[in-house]
């Protein structure tokens, strides 16, 4: 008898364990992958000697590069600086349009920051958290740091956080919001690509853009090159996407570039899959007919207008965004 018991015990563990391993197993499968952990990431900002001199006026290092991106998401009205940084004696490779190959090592930093007042940048900024992305062990690893009052120093925060921010607006209004920052589990929801952390904004299409460096106008891809950060190829194959906020872009091109970084690092074949299942695929590179836009466009204007959509990280509706949505959508 009691060896009866004992394996109708068993069996039921057995059952119960594969019960809860598929129950669980499906819940990342639908919510999330699991957060890479191949990089120890250091409790302060400082120790990355991200920024020469005091930390709060973001120079960076002579090894960290700045980037600007044509498409950029918005993030309740927040400046951003961006930057790369690769081990010395190793290189990005090209990789067609998209996402190219980053060497081991290597660091993506975005920084959060407000203009105290818009209309005189002299009064100083207030830096909000600094952005990780850290390729180690071929994974991505992702972390954000909370600058402190003083701006002299950020902390790791894993967990996400809500914080008040006040500032005065281009147009001299004093404006008051209540800021997300993110937790790990929020930054790969838009992270992931099948079941990988993905970097998102550095594709060679959206690099692929004209900017200015010590005072010359030139392009980004060339000056990267030039600066022996990405590996040399004929750059005239590489496509490009516009700049949402540039109106000489026709109204088809700048609706798709901004749901290309605002959508679409969620809504598209290889995203979250809470949100792929939906059958959306916003990139930009995407035919219209394929996007699915066409069937939902009423839904598509409700869930901005009602700051449904962008699913995380937005608590502030994106008014210009809005309104460029809602002209390029009655347009079709
Ligand atoms: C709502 C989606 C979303 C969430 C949530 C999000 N990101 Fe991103 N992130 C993006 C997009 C889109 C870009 C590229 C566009 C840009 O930089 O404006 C980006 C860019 C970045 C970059 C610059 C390199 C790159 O991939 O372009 C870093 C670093 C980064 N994110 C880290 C994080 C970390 C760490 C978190 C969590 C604390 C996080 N992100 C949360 C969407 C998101
Ligand atoms: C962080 C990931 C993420 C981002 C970014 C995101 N979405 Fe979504 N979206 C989801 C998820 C998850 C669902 C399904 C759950 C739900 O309906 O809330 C969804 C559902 C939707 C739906 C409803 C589809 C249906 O048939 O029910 C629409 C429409 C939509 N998203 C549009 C957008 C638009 C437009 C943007 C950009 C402005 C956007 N989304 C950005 C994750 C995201």
């Amino acid at each position: 008898m009691a060896f009866f018991k004992n394996v109708r015990r068993l069996l039921g563990a057995t059952v119960l364990t594969l019960f809860f391993s598929l129950f669980l197993g499906s819940c990342n499968k639908e919510y999330n992958i699991p957060i890479p952990q191949t990089v120890q990431f250091e409790q302060n900002l400082s120790a990355y000697n991200i920024f020469q001199g005091e930390m709060k006026n973001l120079v960076p290092s002579s090894d960290f590069y700045e980037i600007e991106l044509s498409s950029i998401l918005y993030s309740n009205y927040a400046k951003k600086q961006r930057l790369i940084m690769v081990p010395s004696g190793t290189i990005v490779t090209e990789n067609g349009n998209g996402i190219p190959v980053f060497p081991e090592g290597s660091i993506l930093v975005k920084t959060f920051y407000y203009f105290i007042d818009e209309t005189n940048e002299t009064l100083g900024k207030q830096i909000i958290e600094t952005r990780l992305l850290i390729k180690g062990q071929g994974e991505w690893n992702v972390a954000t740091y909370i600058w402190n009052e003083n701006q002299t120093e950020a902390t790791l925060e894993n967990n996400g956080l809500d914080t008040q921010v006040d500032w005065i607006d281009a147009a001299s209004d004093s404006r008051s919001i209540d800021y997300h920052v993110p937790s790990q589990n929020e930054c790969v929801k838009c992270h992931q690509s099948v079941s990988e952390v993905m970097p998102i904004g550095p594709s060679l299409r959206n690099l692929n853009r004209e900017v200015v460096r010590n005072s010359v106008t030139l392009n980004q891809l060339q000056h990267l090159q030039s600066e022996g950060v990405l590996n040399s190829f004929d750059i005239s194959g590489i496509s490009s996407i516009p700049d949402y906020n540039d109106l000489s872009v026709s109204l088809s091109d700048r609706g798709r570039a901004y749901m290309d970084m605002n959508c679409a690092s969620c809504h598209n074949p290889d995203g979250l899959s809470e949100a792929e299942k939906k059958g959306f695929d916003f990139r930009f590179e995407t035919e219209l007919g394929d996007t699915k836009i066409l069937k939902k466009k009423d839904l598509i204007i409700e869930m901005m207008e009602e700051g449904r959509m962008p699913d995380v990280g937005t608590t502030v509706i994106d008014q210009e965004g809005l309104d460029l949505m809602r002209e390029y959508i009655n347009s079709l």
